[in-house]
């Protein structure tokens, strides 16, 4: 069990290739996960680069104890929520940094253990908090919320065309008995899904995956990072962030294209009169995916989508 990073050469390109990093600066790693990233990072930048790492995932930060002794002056791993990144890194004497990654979901530690309650591959208690000291677990949302709450769950994080009757299932099968086990909730879903609407992907994959993000505030989490990176990028920085599901996605490049957005007069207007001016430039076009290579040597890289901007 190991975590491949994915995109990582394009990934470290971009971070690196500010040329203000010659000199030295911070570059945060905001998904420390299995620290393939953050261990490209340290290897690939100059010495006077710093590589400041967080992952809210205590077993995350656990992990990083050979990168502290190989690289003791540059290197340090803080726990917390990405969403919080101006406070956590001001609680270091940190105020402006010269490169943000987000390589956001799940690390494969987190999906492969069954206890942690991620997959509906592997039989577990239904939790699926990133830090099981925060929040509540998926099973209390799932035996709680009534069926219009979870139907819209489904729907709007999960975009799953079949759940309002999922929902609606799930609310008559708890009353029996609550369903505590990933392997509940996926056997159900399944039974869902009639067998000629079935993809490749499992059909509990949208339910599990709105679930999480739910639990987690992941949608909230990432609106607040990207903000808070423009405020303490320098100019010259890159901010690089890889998602890995549309919703993620289409939030990313939207914020991406507002931020690069200059004056927003109408046409017609002969001078300017909104002052607005862009804020970043945008470095991916329409994103960048994998290649096949890398898509057959790490099948979990297959969904990754890649933006990047400077900011200005
Ligand atoms: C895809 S993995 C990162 C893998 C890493 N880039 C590597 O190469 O090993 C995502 C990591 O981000 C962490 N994470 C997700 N949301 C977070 C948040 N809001 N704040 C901090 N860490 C978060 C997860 O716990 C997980 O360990």
């Amino acid at each position: 069990m190991k975590h491949v990073p994915v995109l990582l050469a394009p990934s470290l390109e971009l971070l690196l290739g500010n040329p203000a990093l010659g000199a030295g600066g911070v570059v945060v790693d905001a998904t420390f996960g299995g620290g393939g990233h953050t261990l490209g990072l340290l290897e690939n930048s100059p010495e006077r680069v710093r590589i400041v790492a967080l992952d809210r995932d205590p077993e995350a930060v656990s992990r990083a104890r050979g990168l502290k002794e190989d690289f003791p002056s540059r290197f340090r791993l803080l726990a917390g929520n990405y969403a919080e990144l101006p406070q956590l890194l001001r609680a270091e004497g940190i105020e402006r940094i010269d490169g943000l990654l987000l390589d956001i979901g799940l690390s494969s530690y987190q999906l492969e253990d069954g206890e942690r309650g991620f997959s509906f591959q592997s039989d577990g208690p239904l939790d699926m908090r990133m830090d099981p000291a925060v929040g509540r677990p998926a099973a209390e949302i799932v035996n709680q919320a009534d069926a219009r709450t979870l139907a819209r769950i489904f729907r709007d994080f999960g975009e799953e065309p079949y759940a309002r009757a999922i929902a609606r299932e799930i609310v008559t099968r708890r009353e029996t008995a609550p369903l505590l086990s990933t392997r509940d909730l996926a056997g159900l879903v399944e039974a869902m899904v009639p067998p000629h609407k079935r993809t490749r992907r499992h059909p509990a994959t949208r339910i599990f995956q709105a679930l999480r993000i739910v639990v987690n505030g992941e949608l909230e989490a990432l609106e607040k990072v990207l903000a808070a990176g423009l405020e303490i990028l320098n100019p010259g920085a890159r901010m690089v962030v890889i998602s890995y599901h549309s919703l993620e996605d289409r939030l990313v490049k939207r914020f991406f294209r507002q931020a690069a957005r200059g004056c927003t007069c109408p046409p017609k207007i002969p001078v300017c009169t909104c002052d607005r001016q862009a804020a970043v430039r945008i470095l991916t076009g329409r994103g960048r995916r994998p290649d096949e290579a890398e898509v057959a040597d790490n099948p979990r890289s297959r969904s990754a989508v890649l933006r990047a901007v400077e900011v200005l």
